[in-house]
């Protein structure tokens, strides 16, 4: 037998903080703030149509590309969010598969070769760094800056050169809740046209925004034929574990995901395809997306006071469904440290931001709390939180003052 079973592409693609913090948090019954997904029910149109679909016996393999139907929903879609813009084609530029995941990893060995670099702003989804190593790609990183998570532009600029090929973007961000605005995408953009790079733009949390419009990246001006744009019902539809995403791009980025694709799950589920081609416009006819921003607005409201009841201040955040606090000057040794302790003493579980840095030193000291949870997840957090707020340590920091 061989010394060494492994592939030396997943060399350091190792068990995340996120499959430890679960664990512990099972074992010690804690409120699991820290997991990005609902714990509440998901809506019953949305269940109901799936159900139907599989009732009726549409269990079968679909078409690689993705069910016809829905991939017609989603070319309408696309027009309710971009009204001003050309229309796209669902034959030619839209992609159905298991979840923004894995049309991530799609993206990634689509466009870029070996020794190829992608630039990724960071804090990032644990996802896009080992994406990129496995295909053989190396990651640029670019700092983005608490309060606000704004990014310096030089630093942008000076990422780039004649090896890049990629960009990855994710807006509304995770875990950082920013939303990137006109002027960041401007300065992006101008870059990509400039080095000719390819955008892959998670747009997963596209339609929870607060304070804030989502704008996509493909429709400024002559992105579109360098953006491979990706979304999922998980987020906006409360079903992640169904794992149905799909990608908007050229005809020519089309082809080569879909050449990945078809080799890499080929299709996927059916029956949540043909009902989310149902769900799409009884979304846009009842309101639906409003809807979901209030109830998440609602949430957050109420996670902040939780925490700040625990004198946890979060960050402002423009979107997605994630607060970040400073854990600094209460005597943990760092944010995974806090992360595991506020399980094993307190009982609540949160995701130490420094699992979305490739080198986690350069960290702040921030966890990580979910709000996509019942408000009695997040009351039952309070009592359990509370006991933070006598445990400053004499002599340090307040949390916001920067350091
Ligand atoms: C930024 C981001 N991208 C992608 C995903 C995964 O999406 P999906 O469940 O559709 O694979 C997540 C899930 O947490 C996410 O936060």
């Amino acid at each position: 037998m061989r010394e060494r079973l492994a592939a030396e592409r997943i060399d350091g693609v190792g068990t995340s903080i996120f499959t430890e913090i679960t664990a512990l948090a099972a074992r010690h019954d804690a409120v699991n703030l820290g997991q990005g997904f609902p714990d509440f029910a998901a809506p019953d149109f949305v269940k109901e149509a799936a159900a139907r679909h599989i009732r009726e016996d549409r269990n079968q393999y679909a078409a690689s590309p993705g069910v016809p139907r829905l991939r017609e929903a989603l070319a309408v879609d696309w027009r309710r969010r971009h009204p001003d813009k050309p229309a796209v084609d669902p034959d030619l530029e839209i992609t159905v598969a298991a979840g923004a995941t894995e049309l991530l990893h799609d993206a990634i060995l689509a466009t870029v070769n070996p020794g190829d670099e992608v630039i990724v702003f960071e804090p990032a989804y644990d996802a896009y760094a080992p994406g990129v190593s496995m295909a053989g790609g190396i990651t640029r990183t670019v700092a983005l800056f608490q309060p606000n998570w704004s990014f310096d532009a030089a630093h942008l600029s000076a990422a780039f050169g004649p090896r890049t090929r990629a960009l990855i973007l994710n807006t509304p961000h995770n875990p950082t809740g920013k939303v990137f605005s006109r002027a960041d995408l401007e300065i992006i953009a101008d870059l990509c046209h400039q080095y000719d790079v390819t955008v892959i733009s998670d747009e997963v949390y596209s339609e929870i925004t607060f304070e804030a419009t989502h704008l996509s990246i493909a429709t400024l001006p002559g992105m579109f034929d360098r953006t491979i744009t990706i979304d999922s019902m998980g987020k906006t539809f409360s079903v992640t574990g169904w794992k149905i995403g799909w990608a908007v791009a050229s005809a020519a980025l089309t082809s080569a995901l879909r050449a990945v694709h078809q080799f890499v799950t080929f299709t996927s589920g059916t029956p949540f395809q043909e009902a989310l081609a149902d769900i799409l416009p009884i979304a846009a006819r009842d309101g639906y997306y409003d809807k979901l921003r209030e109830d998440y607005r609602r949430r957050r409201d109420l996670l902040t006071r939780v925490l700040k009841q625990a004198d946890l201040d979060p960050l402002p955040v423009e979107g997605a469904y994630f607060l970040l606090t400073d854990i600094g000057g209460r005597g943990f040794d760092g944010d995974a440290d806090f992360c595991r302790r506020l399980v094993t003493e307190f009982g609540v579980a949160a995701i130490p931001t420094s699992a979305f840095y490739t080198d986690p030193r350069r960290a702040p000291a921030l966890a990580r709390f979910c709000f996509a949870k019942k408000e009695a997840t997040i009351e039952a957090a309070a009592p359990r939180l509370a006991p933070l707020a006598r445990r400053r340590v004499p002599g340090t920091a307040h949390p916001r003052s920067g350091i």
